[in-house]
């Protein structure tokens, strides 16, 4: 590396830890109680926020479309110390559950103080070959649901002083090959809830929004689809999870998980040749 590339990674790297350590420290004991909605729950980071919440004493919702496993999570939450824990089986791609699910949520809690939007439909990995219909599918699941469930809540959030929590990925700020569905989906929804976080600041809202950030995390959909295929490292599960809570908790606008994400998400326009490059060569692919 050149004298300039260090000063520029090292400049980049105190920035980065300045922003960590002014972030407001997490009270675990405020999620005591607190009543919470989690979608796509039943497998993967969603699982994993669910057992984290019930740790904590929380009152959790789950969601997904299968009820026996929703039912499974439920009862360990339950086990894990979950003050209350109700599973409601929804297909977010349905026009009328995304309202469905938010409704039973407040009828059982009597109202929210976070809401969790996690869920995404599967989705191949493989090169775009012109099907349309499977995207426009998977925008209702991983896009138009979301902007349903969050209006759905904003007033009740609004009365709690509640927070919204979207979980994204590295890959709705920069493209790669294999994603083009996926990828969309979350570049849609940080422009979405991106946008809303501004109006809700301009109106002095009382509900905190925090897009999240994560590059690739261990869950079983994920691994089965890049096992073998891609050299970057991937993230366990529960911790992605428990830092999704503790950046809606202290209600900052966004988190960036792993670390580097911050710094990938930073660098990536300085050259479009290298960054291509690099992406291009990150995958074994023989055309
Ligand atoms: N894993 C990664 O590498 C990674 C990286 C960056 C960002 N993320 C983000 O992290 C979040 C969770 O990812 P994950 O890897 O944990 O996903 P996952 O293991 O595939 O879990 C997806 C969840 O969504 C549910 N779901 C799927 N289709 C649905 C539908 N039509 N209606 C309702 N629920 C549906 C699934 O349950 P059912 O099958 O029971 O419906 C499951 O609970 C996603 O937003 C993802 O984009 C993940
Ligand atoms: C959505 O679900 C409702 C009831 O849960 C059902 O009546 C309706 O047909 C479903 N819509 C679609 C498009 O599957
Ligand atoms: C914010 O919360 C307070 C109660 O703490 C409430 O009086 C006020 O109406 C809320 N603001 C909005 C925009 O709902
Ligand atoms: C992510 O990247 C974009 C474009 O390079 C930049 O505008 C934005 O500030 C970055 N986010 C953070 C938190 O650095």
């Amino acid at each position: 590396m050149g004298t300039l590339a260090k000063i520029v990674f090292a400049s980049i790297c105190v920035a980065f830890l300045a922003v960590k350590w002014t972030a407001p420290r997490f009270d675990a004991e405020s999620l005591r109680g607190a009543r919470v909605l989690v979608t796509g729950a039943s497998t993967g980071i969603g699982e994993q926020m669910a057992y984290h919440y019930a740790r904590f004493g929380a009152q959790v919702v789950i969601t997904a479309r299968r009820e026996k496993v929703l039912q499974q999570v439920a009862e360990k939450c339950l086990s894990l110390g979950a003050q209350k824990a109700f599973y409601v089986a929804a297909d977010m791609a349905n026009e009328s559950d995304p309202d469905k699910v938010v409704d039973i949520a407040l009828e059982k809690l009597g109202g929210l103080d976070y809401l969790v939007l996690n869920h995404i439909g599967p989705s191949p990995f493989s090169m775009w070959e012109g099907d349309v219909e499977h995207i426009r599918w998977l925008m209702k699941v991983n896009f138009f649901s979301y902007i349903q469930m969050a209006w759905k809540a904003l007033a009740a959030l609004e009365q709690s002083k509640g927070s919204l929590m979207i979980v994204s990925s590295l890959l709705g700020k920069m493209t790669s090959p294999f994603v083009a569905p996926y990828t969309s989906t979350k570049f849609a929804l940080n422009g979405f809830f991106g946008t809303l976080q501004h109006e809700l600041a301009m109106r002095k809202s009382n509900v905190s929004i925090s897009i999240c950030t994560l590059g690739l995390i261990d869950t079983e959909a994920a691994m089965d689809k890049v096992r073998g295929v891609t050299k970057v490292p991937a993230y366990p599960a529960t911790d992605a999870a428990l830092n999704i809570i503790i950046t809606g908790a202290t209600r900052q606008p966004e988190l960036f998980y792993p670390w580097f994400t911050y710094i990938v998400n930073l660098s990536k326009d300085w050259s479009f040749s290298i960054t291509s490059y690099i992406i291009q060569n990150s995958y074994n692919y023989i055309p």
